[in-house]
């Protein structure tokens, strides 16, 4: 396995590999991650795994300088894993204007309305930050096939858009979301949570699960069972951002003859340094 920290040498090393899969992330891998390598395996005689925390898409009051790195540790995950090249960019080398404080990207992607609800309503021009740093991954990779996990349920919606919309010439696959035995939906952030707080934190799937459950028993008072979850976790103890009920087909609010549901959530739990860390989950239920 190759580590490549720059765009020449990752161009160099791909020069004539006849098919290239390709797995985004932000580091700190653990299962869910490594599931999406093995996915790529499957369809690709070359797998790229790019490590990169990407600061186009964190706001300013968000985690970006305690994101956990740890790339030595990462590297040996994906040799296992039978991951072929790790390209691991410095913020320079990923934005060439970077001049030590400022990215400097003045062009970005501007994703479609979808990404101004769900998680882009608290976090403003997140979507713009990955949509863009994911093109730029791309031109850079060059993929056939690109694997992203349902856990980021909306982020994937929005990679498959710019990709059709965009007529990029690659496959977006998606892998199952890797959970806890808890139901608790393995993240990077999980490790701000002790271990009393990890058992917490899978309330969240529980209260999922809940939705899904009465739905498949015919409830289509959307807005009640929202409503109900959200106060059952806001007592509980969390600071609910938005649980909702939607079309895995178009992300829109379902409607009630939609047969195709995703119940996603989010929200923030306390965690080990008496902050809140905000997590997401969601299950897609065809009824
Ligand atoms: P990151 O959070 O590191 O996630 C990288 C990929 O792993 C994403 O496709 C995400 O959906 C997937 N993933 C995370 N947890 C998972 C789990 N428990 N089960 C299955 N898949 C899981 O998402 C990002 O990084 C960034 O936004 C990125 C796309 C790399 C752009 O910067």
């Amino acid at each position: 396995m190759q580590i490549i920290h720059t765009v020449s040498d990752l161009r160099a090393a791909l020069k004539n590999q006849s098919s290239i899969g390709f797995v985004p992330t932000m580091g700190n891998l653990h299962a869910g991650h490594i599931q999406l390598v093995e996915i790529a395996k499957q369809h690709a005689a070359c797998v790229v795994v790019s490590i990169f925390v990407n600061p186009l898409q964190f706001s300013p009051t968000e985690d970006l300088a305690n994101y956990p790195r740890t790339l030595v540790a990462d590297c040996d995950k994906l040799a296992i894993a039978g991951c072929d090249i790790v390209f691991a960019p410095s913020v320079g080398e990923m934005y060439a204007d970077f001049d030590g404080k400022n990215l400097n990207q003045s062009m970005t992607i501007l994703p479609p309305p979808i990404a101004n609800v769900l998680c882009g309503a608290t976090r403003l021009s997140h979507f713009a930050g990955v949509a863009t740093v994911v093109m730029k991954l791309f031109n850079m990779v060059q993929p056939s096939v690109a694997v992203f996990g349902k856990k980021d349920f909306q982020q994937l919606f929005i990679i498959k858009e710019m990709v059709r919309q965009f007529n990029l010439p690659i496959e977006i696959i998606a892998g199952e979301t890797i959970r806890e035995a808890s139901g608790l939906a393995l993240s990077s952030r999980n490790g701000y949570l002790s271990d009393a707080q990890r058992i917490q934190a899978a309330q969240l799937n529980s209260a999922l699960r809940a939705i899904v459950h009465a739905l498949k028993n015919g409830a289509r008072d959307f807005l009640n069972l929202e409503n109900n979850a959200t106060e059952q976790l806001n007592n509980a103890g969390w600071e609910v951002d938005y649980i909702s009920i939607r079309s895995s087909l178009t992300l829109q609010p379902a409607q009630s003859q939609d047969k195709h549901l995703v119940v996603l959530g989010a929200a923030k739990i306390n965690n080990n340094q008496a902050g809140k860390t905000r997590l997401i989950d969601n299950i897609e239920e065809d009824i």
